[in-house]
């Protein structure tokens, strides 16, 4: 097969070496749960983040249903939350009974508008899932003020944000709850896996609690002091998230690098690029989305594409739009209109720290030919 066909794919992990070693070193120490790997993890997550406390767990939506534990979110609760973001931003709310309720978003950040998130409050709102869409900061000046005005628990979904700033600070240095991911795609994988971060002790030690089968400090591995989940997150897995974090300041460099060089070569290219950083926001790259001019279909330019060997993903689809939302609360189009002409227009172009520049002029070249 010649290069010109060779196909390109959406993402792919940095796995080295390091990583197999470590992997290894827990494989043949036998302990392969809960043994000494997870907590160091854990305190180097913390210090990447600059947060006092983690609770690393099996995956981002496991994190985010804890979050909806700790907040105390039950039957009859709203939890306002981005149509714009991954289903698991809005179904936390859902597992633990109550009604996910979506505020529009900004077009140019793609993340929740502030001014929307106010006109959605009602008497039964409860808490409120902020999202770092795409790695890119939320307003959180205007939300923390939010929440504290209407006595909301803030939870942030920094999923997809590991290594992002707001204000100077990173994401998880903030105080407020924060949740982090590591399928894959991520800007580090530990496989499967997720984390909880945060300011308050007591916070952690429920979600240590909750994560562990509800299990206290002080019971024993049979006493149950509290309804929990198996939500832990395996040693070997740890081990993956340290040879990852030891890395991870490499990896977001590269990333960097990779969107600058997207930025350069599709100058020319009818299409909306990210929004620049700016003072207060420091974005993590996590993917590359362009937004396509209104009234092209995205879906046959993405078609196109796959013509040319090239993969992209439609992101992100307006969650409240999604078949099981529409029937569970008879959401429909026109509710979100922000929302769903960006679900229409937005496109992920195959991007990961080391896809070279040759590919990435195959993908901005086949993005021009598929928009004519
Ligand atoms: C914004 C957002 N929230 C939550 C999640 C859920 O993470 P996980 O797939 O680890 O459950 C993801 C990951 O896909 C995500 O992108």
């Amino acid at each position: 097969m010649s290069i010109a066909t060779d196909r390109i794919n959406l993402s792919a992990p940095w796995i080295d070496e390091r990583d197999e070693e470590l992997v290894l070193e827990v494989l043949r120490s036998g302990w392969l749960s809960l043994g000494p790997t997870g907590p160091r993890f854990e305190s180097m997550l913390a210090d990447a983040v600059g947060a006092p406390h983690c609770a690393a767990v099996s995956s981002g939506t496991a994190g985010l249903h804890l979050c909806m534990r700790i907040a105390g979110v039950g039957p009859g609760d709203e939890v306002i939350t981005s149509p714009y973001s991954f289903v698991a931003s809005a179904n936390c709310a859902i597992y633990e009974g109550a009604t996910p309720v979506f505020a529009d978003i900004d077009p140019d950040t793609y993340n929740l508008d502030p001014a929307a998130v106010e006109a959605a409050i009602t008497p039964r709102t409860k808490a409120l899932v902020a999202v770092d869409i795409f790695g890119y900061p939320a307003a959180y000046d205007e939300l923390i003020a939010i929440c504290e005005k209407h006595g909301l628990v803030l939870v942030e979904d920094s999923c997809e944000a590991l290594g992002a700033t707001y204000k100077g600070k990173p994401l998880g240095s903030h105080g407020h709850l924060a949740v982090w991911a590591f399928y894959p795609n991520k800007q580090m994988t530990t496989g499967e896996g997720g984390a909880v971060t945060t300011a308050s002790a007591e916070e952690h030690e429920v979600l240590v609690s909750l994560r562990n089968q509800g299990r206290l400090e002080t019971s024993s591995w049979l006493q149950h002091g509290r309804l929990g989940y198996n939500y832990r997150l395996d040693d070997l897995s740890a081990a993956l998230g340290i040879g990852q974090l030891e890395k991870l300041d490499r990896i977001l460099e590269a990333r960097r690098e990779v969107a600058g060089r997207y930025d350069e070569l599709l100058a020319s290219v009818d299409v909306g690029t990210p929004l620049a950083d700016d003072a207060d926001h420091t974005r993590s790259w996590f993917v590359y989305v362009v937004k396509l001019p209104s009234g092209v279909d995205r879906d046959g330019v993405m078609a196109r594409m796959s013509e040319l060997g090239i993969a992209t993903a439609p992101y992100l689809p307006s969650i409240h739009l999604q078949s099981y939302m529409r029937e569970r609360y008879g959401f429909s189009e026109g509710m979100l209109p922000v929302s769903e002409d960006c679900s229409e227009r937005t496109m992920a172009l195959p991007f990961h720290a080391r896809i070279d520049r040759g590919d990435q002029e195959r993908v901005a070249d086949a993005l021009r030919a598929a928009l004519v």
